[in-house]
């Protein structure tokens, strides 16, 4: 079976081609960060232009690398939420075209969950699963029991985690996105400044970042206005100790509390390095039976690919039940 997959929700455009839902054939992904590296942020409108401008290029471009031709699709998965709203019509109004043209089913997408089975890609499945979703706007724990069987333990009650990232990497004078930069800025320093790590109450899977950021900030503008030096590989890796800190003890609390077989890590923030270490050695530490994995880095940040995954499974699901 064919599946391809489109995705059009911040400000990469992509398109794949798997084979059976898991054998990437193509996944072209055409990234806008230079456009919004200048401003700070992504600005919806800049990308909404560039994912109408790209997406028949990034189109012929899966179509190429995968050397199938359009009448072989069997499946079409587009995101369809969470995201920008004129981004995500990019994608959707392409993928409803393909599909009326072609005759193939059309699969709309959750992007957390595209996030979550981007681990599939290179990993199966062992149930029930810890899934620890990082990406620059969301921050959730979710117990899986099985294909598409989502609880959701706990969220952030204010910033995400990458979001949380961005914005220190701003005051540390990083450019957009920063996420990769405070993490490699963090090994070459020491956590000498002193951080809240914010766990709320013990019994919580939910997190709260905005305090941690504040502090980072507050740090900042107390040295410029005494004159004083920042040292930021010192101040990068204060935040990311503690930022770890609080993924890690939350997430092998709750794979300990639901004797689950596997941890997986999803969304941008899971190419962190310090965290991959941190999570890997507390696992093996505390959770030794319980597999560990991690997208690799190409599947990390949004991707096609993980979206065509999900969509298929939730595809096989649907078929199942009607
Ligand atoms: O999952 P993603 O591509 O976008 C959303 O769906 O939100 O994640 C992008 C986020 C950005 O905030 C970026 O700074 C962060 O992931 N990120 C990282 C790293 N690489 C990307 N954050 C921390 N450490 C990294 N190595
Ligand atoms: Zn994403």
């Amino acid at each position: 079976m064919l599946v391809l997959g489109i995705e059009s929700s911040c400000d990469e455009t992509s398109v794949a081609i798997l084979k059976d839902g898991k054998e990437v054939l193509a996944n072209a992904v055409y990234t806008q960060i230079p456009f919004h590296e200048v401003y700070g942020g992504v600005i919806p409108e800049v990308a909404s232009r560039h994912h109408v401008k790209k997406i028949t290029y990034v189109f012929e471009e899966a179509f190429r690398i995968a050397n199938v031709k359009k009448e072989d699709i069997d499946l079409v998965c587009v995101t369809t939420h969470p995201g920008l709203i004129g981004s995500l019509l990019v994608g959707i109004n392409a993928a409803k075209a393909f599909a009326l043209t072609y005759h193939v089913p059309l699969i709309e997408v959750d992007h957390i969950v595209g996030h979550i089975y981007a681990n599939f890609i290179e990993h199966d499945f062992n149930f029930p699963m810890i899934a620890l979703v990082v990406s620059g706007g969301h921050t959730e724990l979710r117990l899986m029991k099985d294909h598409y069987d989502f609880t959701l333990l706990g969220e952030t009650l204010d910033d995400a985690v990458g979001e949380a990232y961005d914005k220190v990497g701003r005051v540390l004078e990083l450019t957009y996105p920063a996420g990769a930069k405070v993490d490699k800025l963090s090994f070459e320093g020491s956590p000498s400044y002193k951080l809240p790590v914010v766990l709320l109450d013990k019994d919580s899977y939910n997190f709260s970042l905005s305090g941690l950021k504040s502090a980072v900030i507050n740090t900042v503008n107390k040295c410029n206005m005494k004159g004083e030096e920042i040292n930021k590989a010192d101040l990068a890796c204060s935040f990311q100790t503690s930022v770890i800190k609080v993924l890690v003890s939350k997430t092998i609390k709750a794979a300990k509390e639901y004797g689950v077989r596997q941890v997986v890590v999803a969304g941008g923030v899971a190419a962190n390095k310090g965290l991959r270490l941190a999570l890997a050695s507390a696992v093996e530490a505390e959770l030794p039976n319980v597999e560990l994995s991690f997208p690799s880095m190409k599947y990390c940040t949004d991707n096609a690919a993980m979206i065509a995954v999900a969509g298929y499974f939730k595809y096989l699901i649907d078929k199942k039940n009607n």
